[in-house]
């Protein structure tokens, strides 16, 4: 009991890394939502960066270039300014005793370092030989959390996705890129340079990192693997195309499995009402599925249109929805650190 109450008395020392971007500040959003007990938050980014006051708990913080020093006393580092950053800086931060919670894609692979959608398998982030947790693809995370309740029932053996990307999953320069293009667009005008490849007003893009050997994006790769990571079964087969819509916030997801035996709609619809982390917004006849607006700023994973699959007797199709922000990432991210330290 006496440590029951110490565990709960107790506020930790919380660094962001990537504070300034459009992950970082919805870190710090979260933190402060789910009353994530700190007793300091210390906001690190690049030295661009260094002295930028931004918003925190009604008041704000300071930004302060990342360096070693700034892990000292650090119970939890929340990472999200990318590979680069994640690979230089994690292991600095766990020698440190941190507990890393990485949002990029440096660690996920890696054999001695958990892969964690807290819903599915949060257990797997108790074991950190490296002191790192990696947090999954945005893409994969929300996809696993519709799919892992269904997956426990009855094992799925395939998955087809088709994903409908939002521009905030490229950072803050490329949403404020994609508002110029829109303008633009609207007032038939040349489009303005910036980060994104190409056209995305008033288009579909695919321009993530290609890899030409086999004709997959870098996006539909993680997929594959970190699903295979995160439900421990290599066998899983999954067919993935990503797509980057003009949609501000919010990726959406069209879904087909293929389970070992056949599962009913209402079947489903009755494990995916009772799963963690999800909501069901599926009457379809009654024009209710899951937009992208609906789960804008929302920590749940919405699920419409569950039905059975007309081209393949026995398998489902989903529409999946979700705040790649938040649950994709800043949420997931802190509910580890939620399961790791107050569970
Ligand atoms: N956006 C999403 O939906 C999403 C979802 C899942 C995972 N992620 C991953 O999360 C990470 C961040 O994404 P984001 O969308 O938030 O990007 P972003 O808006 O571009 O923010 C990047 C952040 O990283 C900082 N940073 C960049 N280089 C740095 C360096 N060398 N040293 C220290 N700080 C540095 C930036 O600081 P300055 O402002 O000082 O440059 C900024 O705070 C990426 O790895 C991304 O793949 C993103």
């Amino acid at each position: 009991m006496g440590n029951e109450s110490s565990r709960a008395d107790r506020k930790f020392r919380v660094a962001v890394l990537g504070a300034t971007g459009a992950v970082g500040r919805k870190m710090l959003d979260v933190l402060v939502e789910r009353r994530f007990p700190v007793s300091e938050v210390r906001a690190l980014a690049s030295p661009k960066s260094a002295g930028v006051s931004i918003p925190f708990a009604g008041g704000s913080l300071t930004v302060a270039p990342v360096t070693e020093a700034a892990f000292e006393g650090v119970d939890v580092a929340l990472f999200s300014a990318g590979s680069g950053p994640s690979r230089a800086w994690g292991p600095i931060a766990a020698s440190k005793g941190a507990i890393v919670i990485d949002n990029s894609a440096a660690w996920r692979m890696d054999a001695e370092v958990p892969l964690c959608v807290p819903e599915v398998n949060l257990a797997a982030a108790r074991e950190r030989p490296r002191g790192i947790v990696a947090n999954p693809n945005c893409s994969t995370i929300q996809m696993l959390v519709a799919l892992a309740p269904i997956h426990r029932v009855a094992r799925i053996r395939r998955i087809v996705v088709s994903t409908y990307q939002a521009i905030s999953g490229a950072g803050a320069q490329a949403v404020d890129h994609f508002r110029a293009q829109s303008r633009a667009f609207a007032a038939s005008e040349a489009m303005p340079e910036g980060p994104i490849a190409k056209q995305l007003a008033g288009n579909l893009l695919m321009e993530w990192k290609r890899d030409a050997s086999v004709g997959y994006q870098e996006e539909e790769l993680k997929m594959i693997h970190e699903t295979r990571k995160i439900l421990g079964d290599p066998e899983i087969r999954i067919s993935p195309t990503t797509v980057r819509v003009p949609v501000i916030n919010g990726h959406s997801e069209s879904i087909a499995i293929e389970l070992e035996r056949p599962m009913t709609a209402s079947e489903a619809r009755a494990i995916l009402e009772k799963a963690p982390g999800l909501r069901v917004m599926d009457d379809f006849a009654a024009g209710l599925y899951p937009t992208p607006l609906d789960c804008d700023d929302r920590d749940e994973v919405l699920v419409g249109r569950i039905r059975e699959d007309l081209g393949n007797p026995g398998g489902l199709m989903l529409w999946v929805v979700g705040d790649n922000l938040r649950k994709g990432a800043a949420t997931n991210a802190i509910q580890i650190a939620e399961g790791l330290l107050l569970g």
